[in-house]
């Protein structure tokens, strides 16, 4: 049986597009559902060009995780991907997928991850800093932000000459390369 993977993300969704695709020929995972807190993010087109669903929900409070989670039942879904999702996944859907849940991270935690920490945000904070180096960390989700067991953690380097948008550039190329990858290695 292939193993049924929900997509959570809140923006562009170019992880999700690059993980659906990587395995478009994988016959063990299927990508039934794109879930998603803002109905005007990329991720939807994206979704819309790969003939996924995507869907979404308001999250205001705990309450509004009670229809997610009945979309994630309804759908069998066995593993949830955490894909620049930007909000903290709540002990309802945690306890329905214990160690299932998985996160990336644009940055090398336990440096410059909590909340508010997210994004180009990480990237300005990294460029701030004047750090040698940067990187991907994918992470088991618990309820506290970016603070679940690390999976795994790929390095690149930053110059004193790199702007945030190049150490963004050079992360992305390493969520692209390994996010997949580590997927079909821990839940293949
Ligand atoms: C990715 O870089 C991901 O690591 C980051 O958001 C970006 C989403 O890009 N996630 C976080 O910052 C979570 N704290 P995408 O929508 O194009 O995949």
């Amino acid at each position: 049986m292939p193993k049924r993977i929900a997509i959570f993300a809140s923006g562009s969704g170019s992880n999700a597009e690059n993980i659906i695709t990587y395995f478009a020929d994988n016959k063990g995972f299927e990508f039934p559902v794109i879930v998603c807190n803002n109905e005007n993010a990329f991720v939807h087109t994206r979704a819309r060009r790969l003939g996924v669903r995507s869907v979404t929900f308001k999250f205001q409070q705990n309450a509004d995780w009670d229809m997610p989670l009945k979309l994630l039942l309804s759908e069998h879904i066995d593993y949830v991907i955490l894909a620049g999702f930007l909000l903290k996944i709540p002990k309802i859907i945690l306890n329905h997928f214990p160690d299932r849940i998985i996160n990336i991270h644009p940055a090398l935690l336990p440096k410059f991850g909590g909340k508010g920490m997210y994004g180009d945000r990480v990237h300005r904070a990294v460029c701030a800093a004047g750090e040698a180096e940067s990187g991907i960390t994918i992470h088991y989700v618990t309820d506290n932000y970016d603070e679940g067991d690390i999976v795994f953690q790929a390095k690149c380097a930053v110059l004193p000459t790199d702007t945030p948008e190049d150490i963004a550039q050079k992360v992305h190329a390493l969520e692209y390369e390994w996010f997949p990858k580590i997927i079909e290695k821990i839940w293949g």
